[in-house]
């Protein structure tokens, strides 16, 4: 069992990421003009705060995680609001591929940062977008380290620049990084800690 599958029951219950999620949605919505004609995928999707703060902009959604745990909590979501337009996948990829030039749109919502191999995941974003197709990422700047309490094994935020080169290297290109917002939460010594989240957004070429 991993870490969010233990988390999922209560994840929801703490107010900054749902705060979190409707910025990213209003930041994507800025960026990029949805339709109901998107078909999009959230990878990293946890409980699906962010795909339900985009549920009426967007055609159909493929909320993709390797966490059981979270996929329960969202797949009753679903039922209980009784959504028709969102579908759950458990995926994982490091390990496999998605489906092939099949979204209009992936986003995810720190996430990146638990996957080791950005490089490798970035790659099967893009085969997994249209020609033209939108990225969206929302995720941590660079930070001391001190976000994650107990053993983590993924990255201390990014760094704009070098992600920024890593998404054209990709295969994206009309790249922007930008700023969102901060929060501030207890770090790993329990001291409350302000941390800074970054808006990139990218078109697979
Ligand atoms: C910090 S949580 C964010 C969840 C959600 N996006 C949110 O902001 O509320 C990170 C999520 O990424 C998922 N995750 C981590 N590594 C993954 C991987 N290799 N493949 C798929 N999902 C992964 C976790 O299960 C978890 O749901």
């Amino acid at each position: 069992m991993s870490s969010f599958d233990l988390q999922a029951a209560d994840w929801d219950k703490e107010p900054r990421r749902l705060l979190l999620s409707q910025k990213v949605a209003a930041a994507i919505r800025k960026e990029i003009q949805l339709t109901k004609n998107f078909r999009a995928c959230e990878y990293g999707c946890g409980t699906g705060l962010l795909s339900f703060c985009l549920k009426d902009d967007i055609g159909e959604i493929l909320l993709a995680d390797n966490s059981s745990g979270m996929l329960e909590v969202l797949n009753q979501k679903i039922k209980d609001h009784a959504v028709d337009n969102m579908k759950t996948l458990m995926l994982d990829l490091s390990t496999h591929d998605g489906p092939d030039a099949a979204f209009d749109l992936v986003y995810l919502q720190m996430a990146l940062h638990h996957i080791p191999d950005s490089r490798d995941v970035l790659l099967k974003f893009r085969r997994m977008l249209k020609p033209g197709g939108f990225l969206a990422i929302a995720d941590l700047d660079s930070e001391d380290g001190s976000f994650h309490h107990g053993v983590f094994t993924g990255h201390k935020g990014f760094d704009r620049l070098a992600l920024s080169m890593l998404l054209k290297e990709c295969g994206f290109d009309a790249v922007k990084i930008e700023d969102l917002c901060q929060f501030t939460k207890l770090n790993a010594r329990d001291v409350e800690q302000t941390y800074s989240i970054f808006f990139a957004c990218g078109r697979a070429v």
